[in-house]
């Protein structure tokens, strides 16, 4: 790897730690959480834990994945579920991409649909990035994935590329089809000059049948944490 790549990533990573670090620290005792997922989220959990051991901090977390409830039981992080707590106090999470109206694309991890659900359940939704991530229109540099029902797939693929996108089938590392922590599959769907309208596109592609849910949250983040690589934070 060059030299300034192996710098790119060193800052990305920084700036991703230092969102999560930040998150984690507002945090207060006996909050319940949401717990998101992918690799900022895990600077918050690492913080999350080190509070519960070093400071006694007393919470419970839901977990958005399968990925981040064996990890936060590894961390001896609390966890309960929104059976027994179905009204949160935060949801801390990560995001692909994040337009100036806070609206974001999600679902690089697969984990969309219960990100969805735990945010949709949160007084207040975190979300934390490094300033890569914030674009100006959503979509054009990241693909919009989409949870879909195995049942009648093709029709419903069809049925979102009538959208006016190309629509590609998610495979996991091994090149088999990806499958969700709900059974499901993903369509990640390019939108040729990214997403003019997520606000009105969001409740469009979640109609059509065999849609479980699409990876733009718009109206849920209360917050963005962007962390910076020189260690500061800047939220918007
Ligand atoms: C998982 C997500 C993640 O929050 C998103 O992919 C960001 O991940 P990372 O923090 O690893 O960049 O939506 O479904």
């Amino acid at each position: 790897m060059a030299t300034n790549e192996r710098t790119a990533r060193n800052l990305e990573a920084e700036g991703k730690r230092t969102a999560g670090v930040f998150a984690a620290n507002q945090v207060e005792t006996d909050m319940v959480l949401g717990l998101g997922t992918g690799s900022t989220v895990q600077f918050a959990l690492e913080r999350l834990a080190a509070r519960i051991r070093d400071d006694g901090l007393r919470i419970r977390g839901v977990p958005t994945s399968s990925v981040t409830a064996t990890e936060a039981r590894r961390l001896e992080i609390p966890l309960t579920t929104l059976e027994d707590d179905p009204e949160l106090d935060l949801t801390i999470d990560g995001a692909d991409e994040v337009d100036p109206a806070k609206c974001l694309i999600k679902g690089g991890g697969a984990a969309l649909t219960r990100e969805k659900i735990v945010a949709a359940a949160s007084q207040r939704m975190l979300v934390i990035v490094g300033r890569n991530k914030l674009v100006d229109r959503l979509g054009i540099d990241f693909l919009l994935p989409v949870e879909v029902l195995t049942f009648g797939f093709e029709a419903t693929r069809r049925k979102i590329a009538e959208l006016g996108c190309e629509t590609y089938l998610r495979q996991d590392a091994s090149g088999a089809t990806l499958v969700t922590d709900n059974g499901n599959w993903i369509v990640d769907c390019r939108f040729e000059d990214g997403i003019a309208d997520p606000v009105g596109l969001e409740p469009r592609i979640d109609a059509i049948p065999g849609v479980v849910e699409c990876g733009l949250f718009c109206g849920l983040a209360s917050s963005i944490v962007v962390g910076e690589p020189d260690g500061g934070v800047t939220v918007l």
